[in-house]
């Protein structure tokens, strides 16, 4: 089963419109020859349409990092995922360890973000993952468990391509400590295992799971090597042409070995 790599830059709160033109600009210019895996950059809703505009027909494709799960109305401060479609969106984060954390969002309304996404032709990238007190306490695949079976209830896929999960151990966020290549695929089995039991197994094998939790362009080839790190969720790292384009290159040259 062949898996199209996808390495993903999540900008969170980062990047005003000019600097957002300054730096898709340098990536499509770094990027331009990508064709082994899916590139998808997701910088904040004010820079989305200017970004958009830098990297139309180019291999570089727009993702937002979050939505509403209606699509109009009197929702004060939200964006619908429609909105999100005519930007030049077709990835969208759902459900990021700062959104649980900050913005109080749960696994019941990651559910609702999920469908309204697919419904309306956006691929949602689902965010899972333990924080440190509950991998201390042996708690990490209880929590990932749940917040998949959650996030995941009545949502309907017919192959599995059309949506993405994202393992990010929350205590590897940002830290400087990512998870070892060997954490990260025993919770991707797991993820992946548990994908095929709430679906179905040819959906699991299709669906794309990526680790995300400091990626740096040191530790990306390991961690793409392990059978199901699929892809690669990258923050910081992103922030900078050169450290992403170095990300994306290291696995395009992995593969070719
Ligand atoms: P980081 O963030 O790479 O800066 O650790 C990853 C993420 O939060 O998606």
């Amino acid at each position: 089963m062949e898996r199209r790599a996808l390495i993903v830059g999540n900008w969170k709160m980062n990047k005003t419109v000019s600097e957002a033109i300054r730096l898709s600009s340098e990536l499509k210019l770094q990027l331009r020859d990508v064709t082994e895996c899916d590139v998808v950059i997701a910088p904040p809703f004010t820079a989305l349409y200017a970004v958009y505009q830098v990297i139309e027909n180019t291999p570089i494709i727009l993702g937002a990092q979050d939505t509403f799960w209606e699509e109009e109305g009197a929702y004060t401060g939200e964006i619908s995922p429609r909105m999100l479609r005519e930007v030049g969106c077709k990835y969208v984060i759902v459900g990021h360890s700062e959104r649980r954390r900050y913005f109080k969002e749960d696994n019941l309304s990651c559910n609702r973000k999920i469908k309204a996404a697919i419904n309306a032709d956006l691929i949602p990238i689902y965010c899972v993952g333990e924080t440190i007190e509950e991998r201390e306490s042996g708690r990490t695949f209880f929590v990932v468990e749940e917040q998949l079976v959650e996030g995941l209830k009545g949502v309907e896929l017919t192959d599995g391509k059309e949506m993405v999960i994202a393992y990010e151990p929350v205590w590897a966020i940002g830290t400087g400590k990512n998870a070892t290549p060997q954490e990260a695929q025993e919770v991707h089995g797991f993820i992946r295992k548990l994908i095929g039991e709430i679906f179905k197994e040819r959906i699991a094998l299709n669906m794309r799971i990526l680790y995300g939790g400091s990626v740096t362009p040191e530790n990306a080839g390991d961690l793409m090597g392990q059978k199901d790190v699929d892809g690669l969720l990258v923050g910081g790292a992103s922030l900078k042409a050169s450290s992403f384009a170095k990300i994306v290159k290291y696995k395009m040259e992995g593969e070719r070995k």
